[in-house]
This record gives C-alpha cells, structure tokens and sequence, in this order.
C-alpha cells in the first residue's frame, strides 16, 4: 500500500467499515452511521460490507436473513455511496474472511474472548448461547485484517473489539513475521446520539425509531409520536427540553433551527405544528434517498449486481492478502 513517486512515499489509508444488517436502516443509522461513512469515502478508499456471516448469531431465519442485506445495501447507495469509487460488497461473498478466522482462532488466547464485554453481556441476555457469539471479535478481526485497513470508525461498544483486533494482528506478525497492517480505531462523535420517539437513543430494540425510508402515512404516525410535555398551544415552551425540537436540530439549517426555536419561545405554536413542520423538514431533505430507496428495493437485481461488483474489488484484495498468510504460516 505503499506509492513511490519521485523519491516520495505516501501511506494510502483504507477506510473498512462493518455494517450490521438488522433491516431497514432508521433515522438514527441514517444520520450516526450512515452520512458520516459516507463523508468520509469521498475523501479515502473505503471498504464498506454488510455483516451478515455476523448476523447469523442471532438470525435462524432465511428470508429475513436476505431482505435485511437488500435493505441494507439499497438505504447506502440510496444515501449516495459512490460504489465506483469505493467498495461495498457482503462480508459472506469472500469465503476468505472466514478461512483467515481459522487460522486467527489458533493464535488468539481462550482468555481474551471470554473476558470480552460483549460476549458477556450477550451470554447473560440470549438463550441462545452459540460458538459464533464466542468467536465474534476474531471474525471482527478477520474483517479487518484481510484487507490491510488502517482505520476502523467505530461506536464505543466496539472498542474492545478493535483491541482485541490489534492484538490478534501484533501476535501474528510476531510469531509469522510482518504481515498484516495493524488496524486503528477512529471513535465516533458522542454528540452524534439521535433521540429517538421517546427521547431515549433511538433503537430498533427501543421501538422508538422513525423510519426515514417508510411511506409517507407511517413516517407521519411516527413523527406525530413523538412524546412531548403537556403544555398547551398558548405557553412558550423550552426548546431545548423537547424532543420534536432535538431531532429536528440535527437536520435543520441554522436559520430553520434559529425559525423554530423563536416560534417555541414566543408561544401560540403548539408540539403538533412542530411535529409537522419536522415531518415536512424530513421529506424535503430526504426526498432523494427516499426516492431512490423506493426504486432500489423493488430492483433486487440491481442492488445485487452492485454488491457483485464490490465483492470482485474485495476478493482481489482478500486473494493477496491470503497467499502471503498461507505462505507465512508454512501452508504453501
Ligand atoms: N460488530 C460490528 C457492530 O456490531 C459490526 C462489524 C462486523 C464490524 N465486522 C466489523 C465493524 C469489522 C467494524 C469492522 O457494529
């Protein structure tokens, strides 16, 4: 990864993203996750997959197993991911990633997996206590070593993950000599939490979501939702403790923002005006991607033949990658 030109040595940085595919992606995904990413692949590589050899932990289900990386897929390139440019493929389409997780599992201390946060918290909440959940942060680490990536952005819930990462690639280049980058965490901004409906982070698990990519009716219903305090029309009313207000400040322009705040302060403006004005505010800034979403669900074939696209990019990367492991470890 390294250029030479004219005596110059520039480091390229790769960008990998994860994405949980746990369906249709909601406001909070769209505007935490998603946007971000997608910021951020206009200025670096950027290797972008759908986790769903991951999501088969939890998912014992065909159908929804596959209509939750459609849906994933088609709500990143509806938001604007340039695939030319960047790489969006599925994690289960480089049978690679799980070859090098074998060969990871036998360098990674039983210790370190069982004290991981995540697998802890998940064992003590699921009934359903697999092997997979146990060796999650090695598949994690497999992810992102097989394609040499430098930075990882990452939520704090996958800190651990990531060290368990750098670990597990340090052990390697030491036992096999120098093969794998040694990846860094790039921890996303707290201040991006979106409430949701109820005012708490909004989470699928929370049922508080508002559903940016839903038809007209159920965006409305949702929006309409949203919980407020009791005062009525004539009081002024605080802006900064009201939700409608929250959500609709992370999407605003600062005029719009300054607009609205005004108008709660003054009074005669009750939480449903300020309901719909969000409503409106919503379709107007993601009119495109919703149209685009639209279109892209009902064309299966064209997300697909885009994650096609991405997983020959990925597989060539994955290929190199792995010969120098297998040569390294004696298998060739
Ligand atoms: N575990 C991550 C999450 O829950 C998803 C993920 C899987 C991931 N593999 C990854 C993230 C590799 C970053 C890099 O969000």
């Amino acid at each position: 990864m390294y250029f030479r030109f004219l005596n110059l040595t520039l480091k390229m940085t790769r960008i990998l993203t994860g994405i949980q595919s746990s369906g249709t992606p909601h406001l909070g995904n769209v505007l935490g996750a998603m946007l971000p990413a997608i910021e951020l692949s206009k200025k670096n590589e950027s290797l972008l997959f759908i986790a769903d050899l991951h999501a088969l932990t939890t998912i014992k289900n065909k159908e929804q197993l596959l209509k939750n990386s459609l849906e994933t897929a088609a709500a990143w390139i509806a938001c604007g991911l340039d695939t030319k440019k960047n790489i969006l493929y599925r994690q289960s389409d480089i049978p690679q990633v799980t070859e090098l997780m074998w060969y990871l599992n036998c360098i990674t201390p039983y210790p370190m997996l069982a004290n991981a946060h995540s697998f802890k918290d998940k064992s003590e909440k699921l009934s359903d206590v697999n092997a997979g959940l146990f060796t999650y942060p090695v598949l994690m680490a497999a992810d992102i070593i097989l394609y040499n990536a430098n930075i990882v952005p990452v939520g704090k819930d996958q800190i651990q993950h990531l060290e368990i990462t750098r670990d597990i690639a340090n052990k390697f280049n030491n036992i096999y000599g120098e093969t794998f980058t040694v990846p860094e965490a790039k921890l996303k901004k707290e201040s991006m939490i979106i409430p949701g409906t109820d005012g708490q982070k909004m989470s699928k698990s929370y049922g508080n979501t508002i559903d940016v990519f839903e038809d007209e009716k159920r965006l409305k219903k949702q929006i309409m939702s949203i919980k407020t305090d009791s005062k009525g029309l004539e009081e002024p009313k605080n802006p900064d403790e009201c939700n409608v207000f929250q959500i609709y400040k992370l999407i605003g322009s600062k005029v719009q923002v300054e607009d609205l705040k005004l108008k709660y302060l003054k009074g005669g403006y009750g939480y449903g005006h300020a309901k719909k004005e969000l409503f409106n505010l919503i379709l107007e800034n993601f009119k495109e991607p919703r149209n685009n979403y639209k279109r892209l669900i009902n064309e299966p074939d064209v997300v697909n033949h885009e994650l096609t696209n991405g997983a020959k990019k990925a597989s060539e990367i994955a290929k190199n990658v792995l010969r120098k492991v297998k040569s390294n470890l004696g298998l060739m």
